[in-house]
């Protein structure tokens, strides 16, 4: 049995995962601290995931109805993410590794994300590459081929902010908590998609995309409205702003699966957990991966889904990992 840990944003995550892919437990704990903040700050998530760690992996172990002794691999995410987060992980997977001389394998978080695509649903696995993914989470709008289980090639990015940010961003200008991506799609549900046109990035051609604009659009608008109609307006404001960025991702999609002549598309990433976009997806006509919204979101099932592809490092070699903050090192 696999144990990983996900500490590279705000949630605490410990998952317990069969060699085949089952999964045995996915604990998640939220900070729910960083709401005061607007935005999650670095230095709290870390001391929290020091508070935390250990006791998402009891109860990843305990819920699985499992103990240390079935561990047979330990299994971490290195990057990218929050450098000080991402610490907590790895310091506690090596300890956990070296004290019960076990392997471990570094795992890359959009790796993971797509992986998550990997993880049994029904007994059977939900994709088989190759097929297009798409990757949307509050850091990474990705678009990339998956030729294999271990790796991928980027077909396709974003110009400037993420899509989750763009959900954050937006959220946060009609005055909703953060995270801003689950609010806003709850405040959607009472609103118009077409109340108001909001940018869908068409000027970006090929498989790129950008959200910068739109936000600035919602802003503007916003503004324009006054304080009084831009309240009494707040979930047509949503819906058509959801509308946009659900608009913008599914183009590039589209575009994506004509360009690589493929006809199976998955997602990944916390935007994966929208409705309105897997509605949309659905819609397409192609095979489509859709893992369950708890697996979308930060999770480490996922991260042990992509650890039974990766190398395993034996005791030492493993003490000399670092994590690192950014880049994409899980290139086909
Ligand atoms: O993958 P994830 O959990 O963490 C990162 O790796 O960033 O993604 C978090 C992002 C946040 O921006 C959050 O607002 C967004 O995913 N998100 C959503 C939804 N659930 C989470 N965006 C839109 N609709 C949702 N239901
Ligand atoms: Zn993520």
């Amino acid at each position: 049995m696999i144990l990983a840990l996900e500490t590279s944003c705000d949630d605490t995550c410990a998952a317990a995962v069969s060699h085949d892919g089952e999964v045995l437990s996915s604990v998640i704990s939220s900070q729910g601290i960083h709401d005061a903040y607007g935005g999650v700050v670095p230095e709290i998530a870390s001391r929290h995931h020091l508070e935390l760690a250990n006791a998402a992996v009891d109860d990843a172990l305990r819920r699985a109805g499992r103990t240390l002794d079935d561990v047979t691999l330990v299994a971490v995410t290195q990057g990218p993410g929050l450098v000080g987060a991402l610490l907590v992980g790895v310091a506690t997977a090596k300890a956990l590794a070296a004290a019960r001389g076990l392997p471990l394998v570094p795992v890359d978080h959009l790796q993971g994300h797509v992986a998550a695509n990997f993880l049994r649903a029904g007994g059977r696995p939900l994709m088989e590459p190759p097929f297009v993914c798409l990757i949307a989470s509050g850091g990474h709008t990705l678009l990339v081929r998956v030729e294999d289980q271990v790796g991928f090639t980027v077909l396709g990015r974003t110009l400037d902010d993420a899509a989750g940010e763009a959900f954050d961003k937006g959220a946060r200008l009609l005055g909703l908590p953060y995270p801003g991506g689950p609010a806003l799609e709850r405040l959607a549900r009472d609103g118009d998609p077409g109340a108001f046109a909001f940018p869908t990035a068409a000027g970006v051609t090929g498989l790129d995309s950008s959200f910068s604009g739109l936000k600035t659009a919602l802003l503007y608008r916003v503004r324009d409205l006054g304080e009084d109609a831009a309240r009494a307006r707040r979930a047509d404001l949503a819906a058509s702003y959801q509308h946009a960025i659900v608009e913008t991702l599914a183009v590039r999609c589209e575009r994506a699966l004509e360009q690589t002549g493929l006809d199976r598309l998955a997602i990944g990433g916390g935007v994966a957990a929208n409705g309105p976009l897997r509605d949309r997806l659905a819609c397409l006509g192609v095979a489509l991966g859709i893992p369950d919204r708890t697996l979308c979101t930060d999770n480490a099932a996922m991260i042990a889904s992509a650890a039974r592809f990766g190398e395993a490092l034996r005791f030492p070699a493993y003490l000399a990992l670092d994590a690192y903050a950014s880049g994409e090192r899980a290139l086909a």
